[in-house]
C-alpha cells in the first residue's frame, strides 16, 4: 500500500480546523489531482511541491498520486498546505517513514527551491493543535516564536524542505546557505505585510512615547479619556482643527490595563492572521490601537478580501482602541457597519462558503470638526460652509450609532497660554493609568458574579435595578428626564459612565456629584457649542418627550429622585 498521512490546519476567520493530508500513489500514468475544496492558492500546490521536491534533491514518483484534504466540506485556502502535502508524498512514495509524520502538524508554504515559507495564522493553527491533542507542529523558522506562544507544544522551525527531512530521517541536517537576506527586512516575511489600505496600528514602542502630559490644558477631555479608559465607554472627541483631538486619541491605548494572558493570545490571534504580527516580539501585551483613514475601504474597515479572508480595522482593534479620525468624513455604510461589532463584540462575514466571525471588542473614540471647513462656531466668524453644509456634515454620524457612545465631549482650542507655559502639574499617562486600572479592580469586582467586566457592557435595565444608586443621586437626571431633555437610552448612559466615575473616585456607589458628571459627559453640549442644535434630535438622546409615569418606571430604583435639583455646570468635571 502507498499510502500516507499526516496533519495541517485549515483557518476559519480565526480558528484553526485540523485538516487531515492523505496521499495515496497507484500504479498508471503519472498524474497529480488535489481534492477536498482548494482554493486558487491551494491548487497551484501541485506546482510549487512538485518542484520544490525536485530542487531538494528527491524524486517525483511518476505514478498516479492523489492528494486528499479531510473534512472536504472545510474550505481551505492559501499555500500552508505545501509542507504536508509534500512529507505525505514522500512518506506515501517511502522516502519517509510514515509513522514520522502520522502524528506531526505541519505549517508552511514551499518556495519552488524547497525553502520553507512563513505564512499567516500561525498561533491559532498552533492553538488548534494544541487543542487537538498534537504535541509536536513544523513550521517555519521564522514563525517558530509565534507558535512556541502555545504551551504544551513542541516546535520544529525547518529552513527548507531538505532540512526537514532531515530531522525526520535522522540524517545530518544539510548546510543550508547563509540567509542572503539576514540583518535586512526578511523578505519572505514581506509577502505576509500585505497592503492595509491605510489601516495603520500604532507600533508599541510609538504609543509608549506618547504621553498624556504632552497635552497641554483640556482637563475635560483628559477626564473624559480617563474615564472613557476606566469603563470602556465609547468617546466622542468633537473640536475644531488643531485643538489635539488626535494628540488625546492617541494616548488612549496606553491608558488601558494590559491584556491578560488569554486576552493578548486573542489579540495576537488576529494580528497573526492579518499577517501584522511584529517581527521578534510575538506576543501582543498591551492594547492594541487603530486609525484607519477615511478613504479606507469596506472590506478592510470590517474584514473580508478573498482567499484567506483578512481581519479589517475593527478586528485589529480587538480589546483595544479604534479611532476613527475626521468621523463624518467616512461612508455612511462604513459607519453603520460598526453598529454590528459595537453591539456583540465580534463582526460577521458572509462567504459563499458560508460565514465567519472575527472578534471585534474595541473602544471606539471619534473625532469630528463641527463642519467641513472646521470653523463653524455658533457666532459663525470665519466659516465658509453652508448652513446646509455643515447639518449635511453633523448628520452623517448617525443617531443609532451615537446612540452607542457615552461621552461626547467639545475640546475647545487650546490657549496660548495653556500651550506655552510647561504645565508641572499635568498628570503622566503612568498616574492616569494606575487609577484607571483601579477602577477596572473595582467594577470587576462588582460585576465579579455576572457576564460583564466593565460598566459600559452592563445593559441599561441591569443598572437600573440591580445597583443601587447614593442618596438622591439622580436628582438632576430625574429632572432633566422629566423635562424631555433625556431619553430612557440616555439615562442608562448617564448611569453607566456615572458608576465608572464614582470607581474612579473609589465610592461604593454614585452620589449626585458623579451623576452630575455624566449628564454633562453626555453630550457635550452643556461643555460649549452643540455641533447640532437640540431640536434636531441628531445628537445626544434629544428633546423626546417623557411622560412622567414612565420616567418614574425608569427610576424606580430611587423613588426619591424625582425631586428637582441644580441644573449640572461646567465646574462639575
Ligand atoms: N492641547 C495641546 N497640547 C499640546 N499640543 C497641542 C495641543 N493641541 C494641539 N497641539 C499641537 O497641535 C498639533 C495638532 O493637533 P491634533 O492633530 O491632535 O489636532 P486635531 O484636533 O486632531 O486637529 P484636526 O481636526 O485637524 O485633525 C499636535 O501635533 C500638537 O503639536
Ligand atoms: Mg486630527
Amino acid at each position: 500500500m502507498a499510502f500516507a498521512r499526516t496533519c495541517s490546519v485549515a483557518l476559519v476567520g480565526v480558528d484553526g480546523v485540523i485538516v487531515e493530508v492523505q496521499a495515496d500513489l497507484e500504479p498508471g500514468v503519472a498524474a497529480f489531482t488535489l481534492v477536498g475544496l482548494p482554493d486558487k492558492a491551494l491548487s497551484e500546490a501541485r506546482d510549487r511541491v512538485r518542484a520544490a521536491l525536485v530542487n531538494s534533491g528527491e524524486v517525483w514518483p511518476q505514478r498516479k498520486l492523489t492528494v486528499g484534504l479531510s473534512p472536504a466540506s472545510v474550505p481551505k485556502s492559501g499555500s500552508g498546505f505545501d509542507l504536508a502535502v509534500a512529507c505525505a508524498v514522500l512518506a506515501a512514495a517511502e522516502r519517509l517513514d510514515p509513522s514520522s509524520i502520522a502524528d506531526l502538524l505541519i505549517i508552511g508554504e514551499l518556495g519552488l527551491d524547497g525553502r520553507v515559507r512563513p505564512v499567516r495564522g500561525i498561533l491559532p493553527s498552533v492553538l488548534a493543535a494544541a487543542d487537538a491533542g498534537y504535541q509536536r507542529v513544523v513550521v517555519a523558522e521564522q514563525t517558530a516564536a509565534e507558535a512556541s506562544l502555545v504551551p504544551g507544544v513542541t516546535v520544529i522551525g525547518v529552513r527548507s524542505l531538505r532540512q526537514l527531512i532531515a530531522v525526520l530521517t535522522g540524517a545530518p541536517e544539510p548546510d543550508e546557505p547563509p540567509d542572503p537576506i539576514s540583518g535586512r527586512p526578511d523578505p519572505l516575511m514581506a509577502g505576509l505585510m500585505l497592503p492595509t489600505a491605510g489601516v495603520r496600528g500604532l507600533p508599541d514602542d510609538r504609543a509608549a512615547r506618547l504621553d498624556l502630559a504632552d497635552v497641554a490644558g483640556q482637563y475635560e477631555a483628559r477626564r473624559a479619556l480617563e474615564i472613557a479608559a476606566a469603563g470602556g465607554h465609547h468617546l466622542y472627541l468633537k473640536g475644531p482643527p488643531g485643538a489635539g483631538k488626535t494628540m488625546l486619541a492617541e494616548r488612549l491605548p496606553a491608558l488601558l490595563p494590559p491584556l491578560t494572558q488569554k486576552e493578548a493570545l486573542e489579540v495576537t490571534a488576529v494580528h497573526s492572521v492579518a499577517g501584522l504580527l511584529p517581527a521578534g516580539r510575538p506576543l501582543i501585551g498591551c492594547a492594541p490601537y487603530c486609525a484607519p483613514h477615511h478613504s479606507t475601504t469596506m472590506p478592510a474597515i470590517v474584514g473580508g478580501g478573498s482567499g484567506l479572508p483578512r481581519p479589517g480595522a475593527v478586528s485589529l482593534a480587538h480589546r483595544g482602541v479604534l479611532f476613527l479620525d475626521e468621523a463624518p468624513e467616512f461612508p455612511v455604510r462604513v459607519l453603520d457597519a460598526l453598529r454590528q461589532p459595537l453591539e456583540s463584540g465580534e463582526v460577521v462575514i458572509a462567504r459563499s462558503a458560508g460565514s465567519l466571525r472575527l472578534p471585534a471588542r474595541f473602544l471606539l473614540c471619534l473625532a469630528a470638526n463641527p463642519c467641513p471647513c472646521g470653523r463653524y462656531s455658533r457666532r459663525g466668524e470665519g466659516c465658509e460652509c453652508t448652513p446646509a453644509m455643515v447639518s449635511r456634515y453633523q448628520g452623517r454620524l448617525s443617531g443609532p450609532l451615537l446612540d452607542r457612545v457615552d461621552l461626547q465631549v467639545q475640546v475647545a482650542p487650546v490657549t496660548r497660554v495653556e500651550l506655552m507655559e510647561r504645565d508641572t502639574t499635568a498628570e503622566s499617562t503612568t498616574t492616569v493609568a494606575a487609577r484607571v486600572l483601579a477602577a477596572r479592580e473595582r467594577a470587576a469586582a462588582r460585576l465579579a458574579h455576572t457576564p460583564w467586566r466593565t460598566n459600559a457592557e452592563v445593559p441599561g435595565h441591569e443598572l437600573r435595578t440591580r445597583w443601587q444608586l447614593g442618596p438622591n443621586a439622580l436628582n438632576d437626571a430625574a429632572r432633566q428626564l422629566e423635562r424631555g431633555l433625556l431619553t430612557a437610552r440616555g439615562l442608562d448612559r448617564v448611569l453607566r459612565v456615572a458608576w465608572t466615575v464614582a470607581d474612579l473616585a473609589g465610592r461604593d456607589r454614585p452620589d449626585q456629584r458623579d451623576v452630575r458628571t455624566a449628564l454633562v459627559l453626555r453630550t457635550g453640549v452643556e461643555q460649549g457649542l452643540p455641533l447640532v442644535e437640540r431640536s434636531s434630535g441628531r445628537f445626544g438622546s434629544g428633546p423626546v418627550p417623557q411622560t412622567g409615569a414612565k420616567s418614574d418606571q425608569l427610576l424606580r430604583a430611587d423613588p426619591s429622585a424625582v425631586t428637582p435639583d441644580q441644573r449640572p455646570s461646567d465646574k462639575e468635571i
